[in-house]
């Protein structure tokens, strides 16, 4: 079936071809304003003859620019849509969770991933405000386990050592396993886009990548605290070791000299302190996660994802075999009394990271704590990549809550037009208030790159419909 129809307000004709399997193929086609206007001025009984004659023309342009009826099958495949919830974490007032949940709800089979978001809910499904649960973060990580390898709970996923679970990281550059994920956010999850344009898509699921006998899962890591009547909010939420009363990491050892706050003094089972005779209920709670996307097909460019981390103090001395040390999280310190007084309070935080191989920008978004002023990824020469600034919220609604960062901007360049070379160095910049103290803040920029553009740049595709 085809269908034509002339964008409102615009000399623009759009032709649509449905064809058998629905597939949609959208193609623009750019119409000068004078023959519109010459167009108006015929007699109605002429507008099909030349109508019908556009669609003759671009019929035969079809035909003679691609190759074979099979490659109209561009692009606008069927979207899915799944919604999931993750096992139960419980909370009380103070109290934390950090819990890695294996083997969870996922799409199957080889597909592109095109989005992800996620909330925490309580057991009737409402929305569970900032203020309530700070969500600290969550990380979706990849993995191969051999079909009959049950995980072990509570255990962290970098900490299983066992031939039958295989970590499949995205494509760097932090050392070993560190901030290998897929996607992962944190309080800025509820107002962050994270969708892929088409026709980029992170691939997974193929089953020519997954090793024989193995079958691909994936693990969730949800860290969330309870501040309901939280002596100091923003010192549980940046896990400050004094008020969790706590002197040793999650693994019993003791914290390092000036270690003040940050993650290891706010894992699983600890608990911030919380106002004296506050009383709260005990409560469940969940991650409700939303994942789209598409089946796999050859019309669609793949996309890899990187990860910097504004601490990663690679030595850059030692040639091409750099062993990065990314650090997660680190403190800002407040400014002088002379710089408060003439509003100049900023900590400036740079980190330098040399792809190895490079490729066109298509999303961007950076990761920062409370205090978070915005982040920039600069190319060798100091030119801009992109730049994520964070919203705050303003109210006490779910999604706007005050003080907190609901959301960060992203960067969706035009294809083509933000290139990374081969071998460049980039420059992650993190910026953030220093008018006080923060702890355990963190800055990182997620990224992802196509290394080459779709093969078609021919035909204009809708992604409106
Ligand atoms: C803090 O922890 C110590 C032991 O590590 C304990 O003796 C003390 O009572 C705790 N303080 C509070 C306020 O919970
Ligand atoms: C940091 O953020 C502040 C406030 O948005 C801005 O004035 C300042 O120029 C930024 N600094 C850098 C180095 O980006």
């Amino acid at each position: 079936m085809v269908l034509i129809r002339r964008a409102p307000y615009s000399g623009r004709l759009n032709l649509f071809i449905y064809t058998q399997k629905m597939k949609i193929l959208t193609l623009a086609i750019i119409v000068p304003t004078p023959l519109l206007l010459w167009l108006r001025h015929l007699e109605r009984k002429w507008h099909l003859l030349v109508i019908s004659l556009v669609l003759l023309l671009a019929v035969l342009v079809l035909g003679l620019s691609l190759p074979s009826p099979d490659a109209i099958r561009i692009n606008k495949v069927k979207t899915r849509t799944s919604v999931y919830v993750s096992p139960k974490f419980v909370l009380e007032p103070g109290s934390v969770a950090d819990k890695y949940f294996y083997n969870i709800h996922f799409p199957r089979g080889h597909i592109a991933m095109k989005y992800f978001n996620a909330e925490v809910i309580d057991e009737e499904g409402n929305p569970i405000p900032l203020h309530e649960t700070y969500l600290h973060h969550w990380v979706i990580e990849r993995y191969y386990a051999q079909a009959s390898y049950v995980e072990p709970e509570l255990s962290g996923f970098e900490d299983i050592k066992d031939p039958d679970f295989k970590i499949v990281r995205n494509s760097g550059l932090c050392q070993n396993n560190v901030l290998g994920q897929y996607y992962g956010l944190g309080s800025e999850t509820r107002k962050t886009d994270t969708h892929v344009p088409d026709p980029f898509g992170i691939e997974i699921g193929n089953p020519a990548e997954i090793p024989a006998g193995y079958e691909e899962r994936w693990m969730l890591n949800v860290h969330a605290i309870d501040t309901r009547g939280a002596e100091d909010r923003l010192g549980c939420t940046e896990c400050r070791c004094d008020l969790y009363n706590v002197t040793k990491d999650g693994w019993g050892q003791p914290l390092r000299p000036g270690y003040t706050g940050g993650l290891h003094c706010c894992y699983d089972g600890t608990k911030c302190s919380v106002k004296q005779g506050y009383n709260g209920v005990k409560r469940s709670l969940y991650l409700r996660y939303t994942v789209k996307w598409v089946d796999w097909s050859d019309s669609i460019v793949p996309v890899k994802i990187y990860i910097f981390d504004v601490t990663d103090r690679t030595d850059h001395s030692g040639g091409p075999s750099l062993q990065h040390d990314c650090r997660n999280e680190y403190n800002v310190e407040p400014c002088s009394v002379v710089d408060l007084v003439n509003d100049q309070c900023f900590d400036n935080q740079r980190a330098m990271i040399t792809m190895p191989t490079g490729g066109y920008i298509v999303y961007g978004v950076a990761h920062q704590h409370t205090g978070g002023r915005g982040s920039t990824l600069y190319g060798e020469d100091g030119r801009v990549l992109c730049s994520s600034v964070p919203i705050y919220g303003q109210s006490e609604e779910v999604g706007d809550e005050a003080g907190y960062i609901v959301g960060m901007s992203t960067c969706y360049p035009h294809p083509g037009s933000v290139k990374i070379k081969d071998g460049e160095t980039l420059v992650v910049g993190s910026n953030y208030s220093s008018s006080r103290p923060h702890i355990g803040v963190m800055g990182l920029f997620y990224i992802l790159v196509a290394e080459h553009l779709p093969k078609s740049s021919l035909l204009s595709l809708d992604s409106s419909l």
